[in-house]
């Protein structure tokens, strides 16, 4: 579970536009292609809504001792896929926070159904384009391994749209900065009444 120091806090804070506050206990969940800012958002969202924050790509990292790239090596995507289904569930029943998920979570079907059922979802989308340049080292990302990571990305996009379109809902993060993207972020929240702004955004 990933709480922030004063700093972080304060450096997220800047991405933020406006004090809001959370009007549901769900777990809001990010879901949605490599790079397309779920760990980075969702951080600025724990951060803005003042919940606990996870990724669940660290989180098995944590528990198996093992990277994500070793995990893949040494027991392939099946079993990586069984892990995160584990601990995303498991996630989902506890406290409210902010669950950031790896690019392939949503896609599993009985972790998309525990999403849905228990969670909100927000799927970010990006072109595979901006999605690489974000990426920027694909080291630690073992699918862009097997060819040339934008055709692996673009096909990957292809075979997952009908998935991510399942999410609640749905914000494109394009090139814009991080803080036009947590806009979007928490104006659709708002529209949804998941959350509501406690001060006037235009003031800050
Ligand atoms: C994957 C995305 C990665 C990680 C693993 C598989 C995927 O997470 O879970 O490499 O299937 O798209 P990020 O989306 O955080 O890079």
């Amino acid at each position: 579970m990933l709480t922030f120091t004063p700093e972080q806090r304060r450096q997220f804070a800047e991405d933020i536009d406006g004090d809001y506050r959370p009007k549901t206990n769900k777990t809001i969940v990010l879901v949605g292609l490599m790079g397309s800012g779920k760990s980075a958002l969702g951080k600025r969202l724990a951060v803005a809504l003042d919940r606990a924050f996870i990724d669940s790509d660290s989180i098995i990292e944590q528990e198996s001792g093992l990277r994500i790239r070793d995990i893949f090596e040494l027991s392939g995507e099946k079993k990586f896929r069984e892990i995160e289904r584990k601990i995303i569930l498991r996630y989902l029943q506890g406290p409210a926070i902010i669950l950031s998920t790896g690019g392939g979570a949503f896609c599993t079907p009985e972790t998309r159904a525990g999403i849905n059922a228990h969670a909100i979802s927000i799927w970010l989308d990006a072109t595979p384009k901006i999605l690489l340049r974000r990426i920027g080292n694909t080291s630690s990302r073992p699918l862009l391994h097997t060819g040339d990571p934008l055709q692996i990305l673009s096909n990957l996009r292809q075979k997952r749209l009908s998935d991510y379109q399942q999410a609640e809902l749905h914000v494109r993060t394009g090139r814009h900065s991080r803080r036009l993207s947590m806009k979007k972020i928490l104006n659709i929240l708002e529209q949804n009444s998941y959350i509501e702004a406690l001060s006037d955004k235009n003031e800050k």
